[in-house]
């Protein structure tokens, strides 16, 4: 089953709480919250105290991106704002932070995820292997919502769509960046079973049409 995770990077941040509510009404899986330091990438974008109050008014999983150097540092303090799921970047720290980090989330009771940027191989996912439960692939440079799909990330996707199958079941594989109904296809069928989408979602004239659009993209 496809999952569909809006980032509300691409929301009305004035009528943030009525954006989120009508995700929920229009059928979205999770709401996924783009967490920007200003040094991993050259944006700066929403933080704990931003993911707190969103916790407040919804009930869908929080799907909470973490584009921070060091996440280390910060994981707990997320995981304790409401973070359902909570990905870090493998490129954010060293191997041995980052499974440090992954080890906190999950004691927290919290979903651990990385997510590799499109430089990154999928060897750099390796040493977390056993401490996943879902890899996000990025489809753009991380950092800014509206940019063109990257195509070519799709061979990550088919590879490690192969490698989760025999050695991961139950680990969720995504995608972020430019996806639509279009480049959302092209993803699925690579493998990808969690589209996060937010500019072609916020854009679209029907959100509920979109978002059940995705769904059906099996
Ligand atoms: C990019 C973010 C994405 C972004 C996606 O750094 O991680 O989640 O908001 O936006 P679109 O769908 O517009 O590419
Ligand atoms: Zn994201």
């Amino acid at each position: 089953m496809i999952k569909v995770a809006p980032s509300i990077l691409s929301a009305d941040f004035v009528n943030l709480e009525r954006d989120i509510r009508k995700l929920k009404e229009c059928g979205a899986d999770y709401v996924h919250v783009d967490v920007m330091d200003g040094l991993f990438v050259p944006n700066i974008s929403i933080g704990i105290p931003v993911v707190s109050a969103i916790r407040k008014i919804t009930d869908l999983p929080l799907d909470v991106h973490l584009m921070i150097q060091q996440p280390i540092r910060y994981v707990e303090q997320f995981c304790d704002a409401g973070a359902d799921i909570l990905t870090i970047h493998a490129e954010a720290d060293t191997v041995e932070n980052n499974q440090k980090a992954l080890r906190m989330i999950r004691e927290k009771g919290v979903r651990a995820a990385v997510s590799i940027k499109p430089g990154t191989p999928i060897s750099a996912l390796e040493p977390y292997m056993e401490l996943m439960d879902m890899i996000l692939v990025m489809t753009v440079e991380p950092g800014f919502g509206g940019q063109k799909f990257m195509e070519d990330m799709m061979e990550k996707v088919r590879a490690l769509r192969k490698l989760m199958d025999v050695r991961m079941s139950g680990v969720e594989l995504g995608v972020d960046g430019g996806v639509n109904l279009d480049t959302g296809k092209i993803c699925v069928d690579a493998g990808a079973n969690v589209l996060v989408a937010g500019s072609a979602l916020f854009k679209a004239p029907d959100t509920a049409a979109f978002i059940d659009g995705l769904h059906k993209l099996v």
